[in-house]
């Protein structure tokens, strides 16, 4: 029983992750999250580059994906290869096998050479008590008439609650959009990774948050805004779709955001990472309004700043 109890003691501190609170930064630190990877010094979206943030100490890396042509959730930017791989095409109409063909590092410099597209299965297997995950799913198909269906169904409605969530399934899977196969399918290896506590699901498309709040209660998910001159949503109708899809987060392109959007939301119970804050100027005056997270391609620029801070008494994250 004695020793027993000495191999239960031991393996509890030699297990790896448990100095450290997986995806999360140090209570009342910003939380700094390696955009793509660490997509400043290596090709975003490969292995080598969540190493080099994981390396870098950041609390997570973020990573988007994708269906290949065979149902496979990879892990890729652009809707096509041909920006980050020697290859060309569209990423639906490849294979998973044709996909691993491809060089997907030699773009960004010589000694990158030879890495390969991963699947977003191998990806948290890396991660697994290392880093927390951002996983963001990219559209694979056209949600704008659907978004249109589902807004004018919410009508007076200002959150989700079950049934509505109920009839969001419905008419997605009527709809036979194939976000909601690619959805159930991050969930799907999530659940059977057991790390729902190491990823945040992330999407510019809310139907994809609803759709996860809807089918997984569990994770935490956070919708990505852009809103610029030439963007087709205002402020407002994103921060409508958050609140009525019950995101956790409301991560938007940093320019956008000012000091009372920031406060406002905060109020509402939202946390707010924006993206992607590159330059120091920019990342010191987030962290000085008290911005939850940072999005970066630098995460070691941007923990330089985040952990000089303590926001104790902030919100606090679920
Ligand atoms: O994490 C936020 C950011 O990744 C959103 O933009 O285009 O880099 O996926 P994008
Ligand atoms: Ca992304």
């Amino acid at each position: 029983m004695k020793q027993a109890l000495a191999v239960l003691t031991l393996g509890l501190f030699i297990m790896p992750g448990c100095a450290r609170h997986v995806g999360r930064a140090p209570y009342g630190a910003i939380d700094v999250i390696g955009h793509r990877g660490a997509a400043a010094y290596a090709p975003e979206n490969t292995l080598a580059s969540f190493i080099k943030a994981e390396e870098a100490n950041a609390d997570w890396f973020e990573l988007d994906v994708r269906l290949s042509k065979d149902g496979e959730v990879i892990v890729m930017h652009d809707e096509t290869v041909d920006r980050t791989t020697n290859g060309h095409g569209n990423v639906r109409d490849l294979t998973l096998y044709e996909l691993k063909q491809l060089d997907a590092g030699a773009w960004k410099a010589p000694e990158f050479a030879g890495e390969r597209i991963p699947t977003l299965s191998q990806c948290l297997d890396y991660a697994k008590y290392k880093c927390g995950v951002y996983v963001e799913i990219k559209s694979c198909d056209d949600d704008t008439e659907l978004m249109g269906k589902v807004l004018q169904h919410a009508e007076g409605l200002k959150e989700a609650n079950p049934s509505f969530y109920r009839d969001l399934i419905d008419m997605a899977e009527k709809d036979e959009t194939q976000n909601l196969v690619l959805a159930r399918k991050v969930i799907d290896l999530v659940r059977r990774k057991i790390m729902r506590r190491h990823v945040t699901i992330q999407s510019f498309n809310p139907l994809v948050c609803g759709f996860i709040r809807a089918e997984a209660p569990e994770l935490r998910v956070e919708l990505l805004a852009h809103v610029d001159a030439d963007s087709k949503m205002t402020w407002e109708q994103w921060e409508r779709w958050a609140f009525l899809m019950r995101v956790h987060g409301f991560n938007c392109n940093y320019g956008a955001l000012t000091e009372g959007r920031l406060e406002s939301l905060q109020e509402a119970g939202l946390t707010v990472s924006p993206y992607t804050v590159n330059e120091l100027e920019d990342m010191k005056r987030l962290v000085a309004w008290g911005v939850d997270g940072i999005i970066s391609d630098k995460p070691d620029l941007a923990l330089s700043q985040s952990r000089t801070v303590n926001r104790a008494g902030g919100p606090k994250k679920q």
